[in-house]
């Protein structure tokens, strides 16, 4: 693959369908912006040159972009070919490929993308959609094919006809480009469609109608091109996702019980041998070791870090929480802001009172402690080495090691 290739990512759209306050791209996919699944393709495929469109309220979706991505704010939503017009005012002097990808379509490979543009370079093409073929292609617009065969041109669904509506090959929105060539067919896009949008879907047959080289790349797996346009697109791409985290921690050795019905945040790392049993949610920013188990119906949220051998069972949740190798908590917890040693045993019912109303407090737990059923620590609080707490008490003092306390507030048991 030669490597005279730019990136644009058309990110600028509103998502109206969406029904938000939250820009489109910004959804989240197993735990992460879509947007970040682009931007990661983007990456590590090594383009020359990313460029971002941005538009919608792209202060806040700024925020998630880092240099060398460089971004550009089309002013005004006036259609895809309007944003890609606004990219290739910062590709300024760049000569070759670009490849268009589109901010709202997360699921797609990195091989899919690498065999595209072999493709387009391969047979000396001025531009190549990325086609697919689906049985119900509503919403997406229709490739259109000469007597020949050859690609002729893209109709948005909403200015099709019947017969064009029959049409099952789609594009996806993937489209390779000249980019001299897309530069000067830009300003001959008029917006006369339903959606009085400039289409950047409309290139292709202005391409053809010069007698410009375009073609046809086809997307073995439908399911990749799936964009994400209203909540019921986002909740299955983010099924597929799922599919993939999970089937890729099963592939390390994690033994996954019921995959279907078990929820890991993308980038969790998780050790072999370690069993997480269904209904468990797993967010952003969690480790956890080998030889673990999980589970059922655990919440293991933000800065969990489980180490080797721990037990996290049923009804537990955990949030910038260590627990450290061989640890029992295997009912009913919460354990928040909490540094727990090995060895230990965590009781049923045991809270981490962290919050004090206005800031979170840290409880330390050492190696070797019972904690008894139903403790409450009243952060910040330490219960060093060995010591032992009762059933039912509150920890509201520092407890020595080896010491056992019991009662409300707790204290030492022999002065009880
Ligand atoms: C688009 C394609 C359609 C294709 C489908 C695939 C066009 C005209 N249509 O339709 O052929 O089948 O994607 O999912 O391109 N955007 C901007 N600025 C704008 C408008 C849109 O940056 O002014 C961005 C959006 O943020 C989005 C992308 O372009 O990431 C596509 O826009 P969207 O409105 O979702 O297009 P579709 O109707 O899905
Ligand atoms: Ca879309």
């Amino acid at each position: 693959m030669k490597n005279n290739i730019a990136v644009m990512i058309l990110a600028a759209g509103k998502g109206v369908r969406m029904r938000s306050d939250t820009p489109k791209v910004l959804h989240k996919i197993c735990g992460r912006p879509m947007l970040d699944y682009v931007l990661d393709l983007a990456r590590d495929l090594k383009f020359k040159k990313t460029v971002i469109v941005l538009g919608h309220r792209h202060q806040e979706v700024k925020k998630f972009i880092k240099p060398p991505v460089r971004i550009t704010i089309q002013k005004k939503l006036l259609g895809t070919a309007d944003a890609a017009k606004t990219a290739l005012n910062s590709l300024k002097g760049f000569k070759g490929t670009v490849l268009v990808l589109y901010g709202d379509i997360p699921l797609l490979k990195k091989e899919t993308i690498k065999g595209l543009l072999k493709y387009h370079q391969e047979n000396m093409m001025d531009a190549t959609v990325l086609t697919s073929r689906l049985e119900a292609p509503s919403g997406y617009g229709r490739i259109l094919r000469d007597k020949y065969a050859g690609v002729c041109g893209i109709k948005e669904e909403k200015d099709a006809d019947d017969f064009e509506k029959d049409i099952k090959e789609i594009n996806t929105g993937i489209i390779c480009f000249d980019k001299d060539k897309l530069y000067s067919a830009l300003s001959q896009v008029r917006p006369n469609n339903r959606k009085k949008e400039y289409y950047l879907t409309d290139i292709i047959s202005i391409f053809y109608k010069k007698g410009y080289l375009v073609g046809g790349y086809r997307l073995a797996d439908a399911v990749e091109a799936l964009g994400i346009n209203s909540r019921r697109d986002l909740a299955r791409v983010n099924r597929i996702m799922q599919k993939r985290i999970n089937e890729g921690l099963m592939e390390k050795g994690v033994a996954l019980v019921a995959p279907e019905f078990t929820f890991i945040s993308y980038g969790t790392k998780i050790g072999p041998d370690t069993v997480i049993y269904p209904f468990t949610v797993i967010e952003g920013n969690v480790k956890i070791g080998k030889h673990c188990q999980i589970g059922p119906f655990a919440h293991l949220r933000e800065g969990t870090v489980i180490s080797d051998g721990a037990l996290v069972g049923n009804f537990v949740e955990t949030a910038r929480t260590a627990i450290s190798s061989r640890t029992l908590a295997k009912h009913f917890c919460y354990l928040g802001d909490s540094r727990i040693g090995k060895d230990s045993n965590i009781g049923a019912g045991t809270v981490t009172a962290n919050f004090d109303g206005r800031n979170k407090h840290i409880t330390r737990i050492g190696d070797k402690v019972f904690i008894g059923s139903d403790t409450v620590l009243v952060a910040p609080v330490e219960v060093a080495r060995g010591a032992k707490t009762g059933a039912g008490s509150v920890i509201i003092k520092n407890v020595s090691s080896g010491t056992t306390v019991v009662g409300v507030p707790a204290k030492p048991l022999k002065s009880v």
